[in-house]
């Protein structure tokens, strides 16, 4: 399989992986009291991230995802700077908070350029739908900021079907591609086959980009019912004791055929993703050793009994 591809029918070409970078900048001053500032626990730091982003521009994964309100701003200015003068796409989205309206769209996009240190957003993916907002009014805007220079590649977030191809058709019209839709997708978490999201991107030539594709860290194998989580992770469903316990067979049966290519679970968890030509995983890492094995994704197959295996282990997260 190819390693590079293109981000939908767009003329954006990516790696098969991203790097999500939603925990990296050092929260200072305001940002430490904004409500999306977001841990899940475990000190890193500009050095740390430094090497992430090493580590993927060596091995051709140069994507990297942050977003406006991943701690109130702190996370695309750091990406901005590690980013400064490498051929690096950066994924960003928008708003940066909860009372956006279509008609703050052209100063959230000036701000996140200058947050970035950059002339041009490589895909600009809106976060988040909202019944205040237009898609088609939305879309324009979108569309206008391509045809300025300012924005290359347009994508959506959290999109159901039906959002999607509206924002689909509403750029249609002005002759521009939906590049992907960024959704929560992990053996853990199979929405996306439930509610058509998974379907339809493929049908309209769509990405489908999955994020928290590691279910936030559960399946890398190293939390369990013994291991406490920390930050973020002592509020989120995935760690209480019932699902640390539920996921064991899951990080079991992932050990299992990891130890058949020399792979941890953390791998077998991305191939699996990775293994659906339009699924494009953005597992987040913290530091170059995190960057370095999840790419290593990128190194094998499973075969299509292995795929069988891990989708008949985690039929009741398919719901
Ligand atoms: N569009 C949206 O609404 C949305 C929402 C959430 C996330 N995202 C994007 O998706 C990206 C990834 O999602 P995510 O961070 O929520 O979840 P994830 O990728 O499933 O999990 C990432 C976490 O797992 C641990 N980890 C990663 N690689 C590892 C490895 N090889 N070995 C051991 N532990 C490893 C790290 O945490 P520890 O070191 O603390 O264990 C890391 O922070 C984010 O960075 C962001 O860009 C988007």
């Amino acid at each position: 399989m190819e390693h590079k591809t293109t981000l939908g029918k767009s003329s954006l070409h990516v790696p098969r992986m991203g790097i999500g970078a939603m925990t990296w900048g050092d929260p200072r001053g305001l940002a430490r009291l904004h409500p999306a500032k977001i841990a899940y626990g475990g000190a890193h730091g500009f050095e740390e991230e430094q090497r992430a982003l090493e580590t993927g521009m060596v091995a051709g994964v140069n994507l990297f995802d942050t977003a406006a309100m991943y701690s109130g701003g702190a996370a695309e200015r750091r990406l901005g700077e590690l980013a400064r003068g490498r051929d690096i796409i950066i994924a960003t989205k928008y708003p940066s908070g909860f009372s956006f309206r279509v008609e703050d769209f052209p100063k959230e996009l000036e701000a996140s350029l200058a947050r970035l240190g950059r002339d041009s957003i490589d895909l600009y993916q809106h976060h988040y739908p909202s019944n205040r907002i237009s898609i088609p009014q939305l879309m324009d805007q979108l569309a206008d900021a391509v045809e300025a220079g300012k924005v290359k590649t347009v994508g959506v977030s959290n999109y159901s079907v039906e959002q999607m191809r509206e924002a689909h058709m509403a750029l249609a019209r002005r002759g521009i591609p939906l590049a992907s839709n960024q959704v929560q997708y992990s053996l853990l978490y199979r929405k996306p086959e439930v509610d058509g999201v998974l379907d339809a991107c493929r049908e309209l030539g769509i990405t489908l980009i999955a994020y928290s594709p590691l279910a936030m860290g559960a399946l890398t194998g190293k939390y369990s019912a013994k291991v406490k989580a920390s930050g973020l992770r002592r509020i989120l469903p995935n760690f209480n004791k019932k699902a640390m316990d539920a996921v064991q067979p899951v990080v079991e049966l992932l050990r299992q055929i990891g130890d058949r290519y020399g792979k941890n679970p953390s791998q077998v968890a991305l191939r699996w993703l990775i293994e659906n030509e339009n699924v494009l995983p953005i597992p987040g890492a913290k530091n170059g050793k995190q960057a370095s094995e999840n790419i290593d994704a990128l190194s094998f197959s499973l075969t299509p009994e292995e795929v069988e295996m891990l989708e008949r282990v985690t039929l009741a997260w398919r719901v």
